[in-house]
């Protein structure tokens, strides 16, 4: 996947939280750290931080969720269709907590990227997001934790790892404040891993 002559790389961006992760993206889109745009936001959640952030800055916003969208096959062609029309090039599910269906999955193959708050394949799967991961992560009595930037697939948190970087779990963490400092890495290693696509370094990924 190179970049297309004269045309941006377009980002499409799923979120269900507060959006930080967004936000650094955004952030380094606008100070050509990241050469792309984010082109379209969606989330399941009509409350989040994150359709609020992209509304702020004019950028189109999509509430798709199963309440909108009960049937879970016309969800998954309504997301697929949305991000086809913003013309996507790379999907990146920043903070997003639901699995993906086979229409967007066949849609983007290799172009859907997650993150997620702990070393994976450690501390990933089923119920394990947000502070569940960093409180099952102090209580495991691991010394080091992290932040993994991967391919999506159909299962949580599993696919091909593109990036990963560690940290200490400190004695006097709390699962506060371990999230904030791995909130912190995750703005810094995802936009990195999405200027490499955007970059076309990622061509040979299959
Ligand atoms: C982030 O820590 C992200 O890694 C996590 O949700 C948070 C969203 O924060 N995602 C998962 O746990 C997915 N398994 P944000 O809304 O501020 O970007």
């Amino acid at each position: 996947m190179a970049p297309k002559d004269g045309q941006p790389f377009r980002l499409g961006i799923l979120a269900s939280r507060n959006g930080s992760n967004l936000q650094a993206i955004l952030d380094r889109c606008l100070s050509d750290e990241i050469s792309a745009c984010v082109s379209v936001v969606i989330s399941n959640n009509s409350k989040s931080g994150a359709l609020r952030r992209a509304k702020d800055v004019g950028i189109p916003t999509f509430h798709l969720s199963g309440w909108t969208h009960p049937e879970p096959d016309r969800l998954d062609g309504e997301m697929a269709r949305v991000l086809q029309d913003h013309g996507v090039d790379l999907v990146v599910l920043a903070g997003y907590m639901k699995k993906l269906g086979p229409v967007l999955l066949q849609a983007y193959p290799n172009r859907i990227l997650n993150v997620h708050p702990a070393l994976l394949p450690a501390f990933g799967g089923q119920g394990m997001y947000g502070m569940q991961v960093h409180r099952a992560v102090i209580e495991s009595g691991v010394k080091v934790t992290g932040v993994t930037v991967h391919l999506a697939d159909s299962e949580y948190d599993q696919g091909l790892i593109l990036a990963q970087e560690v940290i200490s779990v400190h004695p006097a963490d709390t699962p506060e404040g371990l999230a904030k400092r791995v909130l912190k890495l995750e703005h810094r290693l995802l936009p990195v891993v999405i200027q490499r696509f955007a970059a076309g370094q990622f061509e040979t990924v299959h």
